[in-house]
């Protein structure tokens, strides 16, 4: 495991050596958007993009932890952490040890350097990789034993209970099993990785950001959710063994349209279709049928526009602009949506190329700047003690 960076960080910030370093990677959702929380089922992977976390034990009750991003050192007393303060990045490290003395593990002082290549509030997952990372450093340093589903709860406890986010399991999930080179298909009912389902070969991610900033506690994010509950509730009157929308098929949840306030049941369409798309997109990428899975890339994102309302224009200009380059064979938005990043699958031996165009012509419709990566699909999370 290459630590390096953060490892280094803390030896130059605190004059010691760390004890134990983990990595964990951001992940992009390349299908299943706002199915985790319905519990429902997605595609998606962990990327080359990770979060370094290196600490060491200290004495007392303050925690120092410096980020490379700042540069900065922040403390907070392990007295003192029951309450998330709004906009601090350490939230997210105080979050999982709230969570962790919730199931019964106290988290002792340390030091800690972060490090991360993960972009932050773009819908790659940066506070679940920075969760995952911490956690798993905890784990080590610590001794404490938990299950990959499990650390993927604290991430999603963190988010859920003390953020404030009412996000479902996919972020911290992907981080923790993701595997190299590629996809993995899950059941966030059951919260189990399905299978892992090969990307079509001759073909890479690029992701094109929209860098307008998507802090979903701020969106509307929650709201999309209650819509989900509602509908989900409805049909549960109706129909005896639906516990969710993951329960509801497209044809079912149109016989009862009438009964739905017209804004839910388009939320609802969108859940119910996308579950629908993941297995049809699986079954297209397991055939080797790229026209198909390309296909529902697209529809996918169509529904984000017309049925959920996550997408913005900016994300909608990047889909649009894939269709001039035939390198591309389709693109969506990934993740909470609502800003943050588009996916775009290219033909891997033409995908600079792609960059370049999508790039340029963003620029001059745009007046304004997209980012591109071309992402490689990375490990979950690792630790190591030093
Ligand atoms: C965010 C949330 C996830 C998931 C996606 C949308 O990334 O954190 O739980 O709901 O949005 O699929």
């Amino acid at each position: 495991m290459e630590v390096q960076s953060a490892v280094e960080l803390f030896e130059s910030s605190f004059g010691r050596k760390a004890t134990v370093a983990a990595k964990a990677p951001g992940r992009l959702e390349i299908l299943g958007n706002h199915t985790d929380y319905n519990d429902g089922i997605t595609l998606s992977c962990a990327v080359g993009q990770a979060t370094e976390f290196a600490m060491a034990p200290v004495e007392g009750k303050t925690c120092s932890i410096i980020s490379s991003m700042t540069g900065e050192i922040t403390e907070f007393d392990l007295d003192n952490i029951d309450e998330a303060i709004k906009g601090d990045w350490t939230n997210y490290v105080k979050g999982v040890i709230m969570q962790l003395r919730k199931r019964g593990f106290e988290v002792p002082a340390f030091q800690a350097a972060v490090h991360s290549t993960v972009p932050l509030s773009a819908g790659m997952s940066s506070s679940a990789a920075l969760e995952v990372a911490a956690g798993f450093a905890f784990s080590k340093a610590f001794d404490i034993e938990l299950s990959g589903t499990e650390w993927a709860k604290v991430g999603q406890g963190v988010e859920n209970e003390y953020i404030g986010l009412g996000s479902g399991l996919l972020d911290q999930f992907s981080s923790v099993f993701g595997k190299k080179n590629s996809l993995i298909y899950s059941d966030f009912r059951t919260n189990e990785v399905i299978r892992n389902v090969d990307v079509p070969e001759g073909y890479a991610l690029v992701v094109a950001n929209s860098l307008v900033k998507h802090d979903l506690v701020d969106s509307d994010y929650n709201v999309r959710r209650e819509s989900c509950m509602n509908v989900a509730a409805k049909m549960s009157e109706l129909h005896f063994d639906v516990k969710a929308l993951r329960d509801v098929t497209p044809e079912v949840l149109e016989a009862s349209k009438k009964l739905h306030d017209p804004i839910d049941y388009r939320r609802a369409l969108h859940v119910v279709g996308e579950c629908d798309r993941v297995i049809k997109g699986v079954d297209a990428l397991e055939k080797g049928d790229l026209t198909t899975f390309a296909y529902l890339l697209s529809q996918s994102h169509v529904s984000s526009m017309e049925n959920f309302d996550n997408s913005c224009e900016e994300l909608d200009v990047l889909c649009e602009l894939s269709k001039g380059h035939d390198a591309c064979v389709g693109a969506r938005l990934s993740g909470g949506g609502f800003g943050g990043i588009s996916i775009h699958l290219v033909k891997e031996d033409q995908a600079e190329e792609y960059c370049e165009y999508i790039e340029k012509a963003y620029e001059s419709k745009m007046g304004k700047k997209t980012e591109t990566i071309i992402c490689s699909i990375g490990e979950g999370a690792s630790v190591e003690v030093l």
